[in-house]
């Protein structure tokens, strides 16, 4: 028998058809389970051996042309589908933006992302400790045993019971406890920053009864107070962005540092308003207290489980709070803890603005 003739009608048929849908119905009439080509595979088994040899070549030529042809035009009609859904899928970009999230990040948290990120480029990691603490991490190993005139001074919050080791606790009055727990569990050499949550009875305009403070402390050997000195120049430089920073460092007093010094920096008016840098001694310049510092007191290396004649450093502490006002000049403390929705659109920062020492650690607000 010959098959040109169903060939020829089949393929021209399959030419014809117009969409996907004709497509899968010729499929079904020439290779379903009912087809007419699966028919006549069907005869062959129904052959003399003779006529299968003459007729099998022929049905299975004309099968896998059909199936070949179709498979093609599914092809070409697949592609002409996704070009016309492509056209037809515009992106008008005429429509308004839709709104941006209301959210920002607190200048609280931006400036100790600010810190982290300065103080990682010196080589410090940025370590943590409990805002609850026990009266021998916040006071006695830093050398204020239970007489120290220096507990009086701290407005201290006190829990009414005391701990399973019998010792009082307190919320936090500074961050210098991280120090000795970062020593007693990591041992020496250490370069950290403690950035965190103090309380402190105490509420004003410049004091509110919660604020932030960052510990900075380096345990090394041979370090003196000429490490203190450059590594406070070179983060407030960083910081404020502002190469004309100028440092002044008077003896003061803490009892877990010795010497201990009071770090000021100079500042001048512009309009009124105090901008850091420059000498504090220059006419119409002046002096501001920032920060706490000194070297580390051998009796507080000790209470930190590390031999002082082997290990020296230095510790510094500043409210984080006060650096985000100088830096950002706001000027009442107390809005930083209201979460008032509209200070907070005005001094807060955007999420997708993280600070960068190549992009700036300066963002802007
Ligand atoms: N802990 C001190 C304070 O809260 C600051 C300080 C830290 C001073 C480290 C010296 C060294 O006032």
């Amino acid at each position: 028998m010959d098959y040109s003739s169903s060939q020829a009608e089949a393929l021209a048929r399959i030419a014809a058809a117009g969409d996907l849908d004709s497509i899968e119905r010729l499929r079904v009439e020439f290779l379903g389970k009912q087809g007419s080509i699966s028919a006549l595979l069907k005869t062959l088994g129904g052959m003399s051996p003779e006529a299968r040899q003459a007729e099998g070549p022929q049905i299975h030529a004309l099968r896998e042309a059909v199936t070949a042809a179709l498979a093609d035009a599914k092809a070409v009609l697949e592609a002409a589908a996704l070009e016309a859904k492509l056209a037809a899928e515009t992106v008008d970009l005429s429509l308004p933006a839709p709104e941006l999230p209301r959210g920002t990040i607190h200048p609280v948290s931006q400036v100790m992302d600010e810190l982290a990120e300065i103080f990682a480029d010196m080589g410090f990691s940025v370590a943590t400790g409990p805002e609850i603490e026990d009266d021998w991490h916040n006071f006695t190993a830093l050398n204020m045993p239970e007489s120290h005139p220096a507990r009086a001074m701290h407005d201290t919050f006190y829990f009414p019971d005391k701990d399973g080791e019998g010792r009082d606790m307190l919320l936090r009055t500074h961050t210098s406890p991280v120090q000795i727990r970062t020593m007693l569990a990591q041992g020496a050499p250490l370069r950290i920053i403690a950035p965190g949550r103090v309380y402190r009875s105490d509420s004003d305009a410049t004091h509110t009864p919660m604020f932030h403070q960052v510990e900075g402390l380096v345990i090394d050997k041979g370090i003196h107070l000429g490490h203190l000195k450059w590594t406070l120049e070179t983060f407030l430089k960083a910081f404020f962005e502002r190469e004309d920073i100028v440092l002044r460092l008077r003896p003061s007093y803490f009892p877990f540092t010795e010497p201990s010094v009071e770090v000021d920096v100079g500042f001048k008016l512009e309009g009124g308003r105090r901008v850091l840098g420059g000498s504090g001694d220059a006419p119409g310049h002046g002096w501001m207290e920032l920060l706490g510092s000194g070297m580390v007191n051998r009796k507080v290396i000790e209470y930190g489980g590390l031999d002082p004649d082997e290990w020296q450093g230095f510790a510094f502490g500043v409210g984080v709070d006060r650096l985000a006002m100088l830096k950002y000049g706001m000027d009442d403390l107390r809005a930083f803890f209201d979460g008032d929705g509209r200070w907070l659109q005005h001094y807060g920062f955007s999420p997708l603005d993280v600070p960068t020492l190549s992009a700036g650690v300066g963002a802007v607000a």
